[in-house]
């Protein structure tokens, strides 16, 4: 522990002018434009590989962007740890609401401003240089391999047939992430749980263009008014969503399970406040944690047609549109959920329109135990570096690559992530705290110690 805060405090300026280097890249995946730069990241993330003495570096071609390999194979006999990551970011928009550059990045209040600072380039960093800390202090105790893609963001699509056609290559005997968060830094907690996700677009089409909403108003439908008429009706005054059979394969948690998660501290007051808003809101029946992290949802993430622009247009516009994601929960299946969205929107919309679904990305959710040797390393080490033992909790968010990982590796992920819900990922001033960066880098060396330790008394027992 001793060695490890050293190197850490030694070489803090250093580890974020070299942070700082990779954030200063707009590797933003779902814009075309940028496709040169997020190319130019995944060189860099090979480069930095390279300079702290991993082997077998490459680029691994895919349809999309380049997946960062690289691999440091000490001994055959001992364990070996997979380390997932990805060097894609958001858009940053909307810019405006940025304080600072979101592409050029600096500290304010202890805190690391820029697009990707916690999700997920400050995150995989973490483990880059605390793979550097290991080599140069001659302390790993266990094989390592990088994976680190570059469509997190857009779906995975990609990684997928990579991760198909390369077990061998990526054998390993546990999976470690840092893509979630703790509570609160002086709350440490592990994430044993992500949501899954199915994704859609909807378009309906009324009259075959733009009409005069005086001369047809009225008379014709209007794509838009019809449009936010289905989607009202998606939930009813319970909350719950209205698709038939949605709720067929949700995991039912037992009142003990439930008893245990209400555990985690959590403050509504503070949740209200730090939102602005005077109430939640949500299914009945279950606390705003269970909402966020146990149940199934579905939201409009975007909603567009009409006229937008400044001042007035009566208009009755031909198309209205909509982006609409549902977070689903363990046993729910994201094609099954994609087909009875499809199936129930269709037969809902009246026949004065016509609809289009278009499925986008999805995928499954995730649940870890808690009694296997890769917890229990992550909760070793946090308790290291915390001074104080983590607590188990489910995520609302989603790492759709997380369960392909199990089904097609046979291996378990470990959600060891160090960021907060409030660092505003996704949103504008995304911010990475300096003591999380550091922490997590003081943290994983300590993961691949106990990870080691707990594998080699099991094979003595
Ligand atoms: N790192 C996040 C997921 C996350 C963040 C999980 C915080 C738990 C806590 C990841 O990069 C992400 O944004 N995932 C997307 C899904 C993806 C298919 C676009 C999500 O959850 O919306
Ligand atoms: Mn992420
Ligand atoms: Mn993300």
């Amino acid at each position: 522990m001793e060695i490890i805060k050293k190197y850490v405090e030694g070489n803090k300026n250093r580890f974020l002018m070299e942070l700082f280097e990779i954030l200063r890249i707009p590797s933003i995946s779902a814009d075309k434009k940028y496709s040169n730069d997020v190319l130019q990241t995944a060189h860099l993330v090979k480069a930095h590989l390279d300079k702290i003495g991993i082997q077998n570096t490459e680029l691994c071609e895919t349809k999309g962007f380049p997946i960062v390999y690289g691999e440091k194979i000490i001994d055959e006999s001992l364990p070996t740890i997979l380390i997932y990551g990805h060097y894609d970011v958001q858009p940053p928009d909307p810019l405006d609401l940025w304080e600072s550059d979101p592409f050029e990045p600096e500290i304010r209040n202890e805190k690391i401003y820029a697009r990707g600072a916690c999700d997920d380039k400050g995150q995989f960093f973490m483990h880059l240089k605390a793979v550097e800390l290991m080599l140069k202090n001659n302390m790993l105790s266990c094989n390592v391999k990088f994976m680190i893609e570059g469509e997190e963001e857009v779906g995975s699509e990609n990684l997928e047939p990579f991760v198909k056609n390369n077990k061998e290559k990526l054998k390993a005997d546990i999976i470690l992430i840092s893509d979630t968060g703790i509570i609160a830094n002086d709350t440490p907690s592990i994430t044993t749980g992500l949501r899954g996700l199915s994704y859609l677009e909807v378009e309906l089409t009324g009259p075959n263009r733009d009409l005069h909403s005086g001369l047809y108003g009225g008379a014709v439908a209007n794509p838009i008014n019809i449009l936010t008429k289905m989607i009202a009706s998606l939930h009813d005054e319970k909350n719950r969503i209205t698709i038939p059979n949605f709720y067929d394969d949700v995991e039912i948690i037992s009142t003990e399970e439930r008893i245990e998660m209400a555990k985690a501290p959590f403050n509504l007051d503070q949740y209200r406040q730090e939102l602005d808003i005077s109430e939640v809101y949500g299914e009945d029946g279950y606390s705003t944690m269970e909402r966020n992290s146990i149940r199934p949802t579905l939201d409009v993430n975007g909603i567009w047609g009409g006229y937008i622009g400044e001042g007035a247009k009566t208009v009755i516009a031909s198309k209205a549109f909509a982006k609409i994601s549902m977070r689903l929960v363990p046993n729910q299946q994201s094609e099954k959920i994609t087909k009875l969205f499809s199936d129930h929107f269709k037969k809902i919309a009246p026949n004065c329109v016509k609809v289009k679904v278009t499925p986008h990305h999805g995928g499954e959710a995730y649940v870890s135990p808690t009694d296997n040797i890769g917890y229990n390393a992550a909760k070793l080490a946090m308790n290291d570096s915390f001074g104080k033992m983590p607590i188990p909790v489910r995520t609302g968010g989603s790492i759709p690559i997380v369960a392909l990982f199990e089904k097609e590796l046979g291996l378990k992920s470990i959600l060891m992530g160090f960021g907060l819900d409030s660092d505003a990922i996704h949103s504008p001033n995304e911010h990475y705290g300096v003591f999380n960066f550091l922490k997590g880098i003081e943290t994983i060396p300590l993961f691949f110690k106990y990870f080691n330790d707990l594998q080699s008394e099991k094979k003595i027992k």
